[in-house]
């Protein structure tokens, strides 16, 4: 399935992963390499980033609070960021400001608590997003919902329909790029075009797309351009908490967001404080200096290994576990597994007859597989998925039991794949008979052994 062009880059890319060697403990005692299958939850770091955010740090000084040079340069590095910062998000405009925010959840709140001045405002979102792109508005504003189809794809009609119906009403429509459960990719281009018809902003979540998708704010044309776009650093190989919220400066300046403290004001008197302008005004307190530092060396790694790679690498790792997975009866996918096209490379599944929690414990118990199970932040899309479309209201309001997800990364390969597979027909020749809760957990650090550790 994989031809050799990709087994060499995809070999050079596991020698620049950190950790990739790090053995774990099965249920059996064996130690074995750890496969990592969630890396739509957060992925392993480049070696490169590691090595960047060391190197950087001997040279540590507060940012923008002091003349000594450590600092001046510190200062520097992080401000230049923002033009880097700029560019990956094809953010090319004098219009557009870089806030560096801690991960995606830390830039939706504060976006939404600068954005959100009354609670009666229209906020258009959808039924597919991840929590951190629905309670923030949810819980400041009026929020109104796109829904999903059978298949999970948002029923991309359902945006003029609302924006419509409320008259140019509705003052932001917020939807992620590419869903964190199906991997769908939307056309958020398209839909910043219908909501700029009606007058409304656009912010999509990025959390999804920039590790596996080049990603341009400005579209075709000026109605097709993001207003805002926001996305953490974990997810794209510099788990150091960096992340960005990239906004209209003039829009971001005309709001204050709800956290206070030193480095966002002109001048603080007794009884007025003349609050000062974007960046700075959404960066309040120390920043975090190394996650701004392994996300810039994380845009500058992943830009030299190509998108094209990315894609049709993840691509090629979809094709073959689905087309494998198809061929087991007790196997049920959730989604379009036909059509995977518009999908980053993720699947989510279940085994009949078995929990999704024992699914992942045998997984990691028996060949040291870690996936993500469960309803993986995104409650009402994975309810939809799972269950059809319940109108449940506000009476029950339970998670739903949900299902297996697995998520590739650039360096995954087929052998790690193959291994996952033949787990997968092991667990369901066992049945249920050895899906006790307890069967994968490692109990202590003791069961991880790291390549240096002798014990
Ligand atoms: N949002 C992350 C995930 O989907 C944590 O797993």
């Amino acid at each position: 399935m994989v031809d050799n062009y990709y087994i060499n880059t995809t070999n050079s890319i596991r020698r620049q992963i950190l950790g990739l060697d790090a053995l774990v403990r099965l249920e059996d005692k064996r130690m074995v390499p750890a496969i990592n299958f969630d890396n739509a939850a957060t992925t392993p770091a480049f070696k490169q980033v590691a090595c960047e955010v060391m190197q950087k740090l001997k040279c540590y000084g507060s940012i923008g609070r002091g003349k000594g040079q450590k600092s001046e340069y510190s200062s520097e590095i992080y401000s230049r960021g923002r033009e880097i910062v700029k560019s990956f998000v094809g953010a090319n405009s004098d219009s557009y400001t870089v806030i560096y925010v801690n991960n995606t959840t830390d830039g939706m709140n504060k976006l939404a608590s600068a954005l959100i001045e009354n609670p009666n405002d229209l906020v258009l979102t959808t039924r597919m997003e991840h929590h951190a792109n629905d309670l923030p508005w949810r819980e400041r504003a009026k929020t109104l919902y796109v829904e999903v189809d059978e298949l999970g794809r948002l029923i991309i009609d359902d945006f003029e329909r609302l924006l419509n119906d409320h008259d140019g009403k509705i003052k932001y429509v917020t939807v992620t790029a590419a869903s964190n459960v199906t991997g769908y990719v939307n056309d958020v281009h398209y839909i910043a075009k219908i909501a700029h018809k009606y007058r409304a902003k656009i912010i999509v979540d990025g959390a999804q797309i920039v590790a596996h998708r080049p990603f341009s704010m400005l579209g075709r044309t000026p109605e097709e351009s993001i207003d805002y776009f926001v996305f953490s650093a974990h997810k794209m190989y510099a788990p150091f908490g960096g992340g960005a919220v990239v906004g209209l400066t003039d829009e971001l300046n005309r709001h204050i967001p709800k956290f206070y403290g030193g480095g966002m004001v002109d001048a603080v008197c007794d009884y007025i404080v003349n609050y000062g302008e974007a960046p700075d005004l959404y960066e309040a307190g120390s920043p975090n200096y190394p996650g701004v530092v392994g996300m810039l060396k994380a845009i500058e790694m992943l830009n030299s290994i190509g998108f094209d790679y990315v894609r049709s690498h993840e691509q090629q790792l979809l094709k073959y576990s689905l087309d494998e997975l198809k061929q087991i009866p007790e196997v049920i996918l959730y989604g379009d597994n036909q059509n995977f096209d518009d999908k980053v490379g993720l699947l989510v599944f279940n085994l009949r007859g078995i929990t999704p929690e024992n699914v992942a414990n045998m997984l990691s118990a028996y060949s040291g597989i870690a996936v993500r199970h469960a309803a993986f932040c995104a409650h009402p899309y994975v309810r939809r998925l799972t269950e059809g479309l319940v109108t449940q209201g506000d009476v029950l309001c339970t998670p739903p039991q949900g299902m297996v997800r697995v998520s590739f990364g650039i360096y995954n390969n087929k052998a790690e794949v193959d291994s996952f597979l033949s787990t997968i027909k092991r667990i369901i020749r066992l049945g249920s008979t050895d899906a006790r809760s307890d069967v994968g957990s490692a109990k202590s650090l003791s069961a991880i052994r790291l390549p240096n550790d002798r014990g």
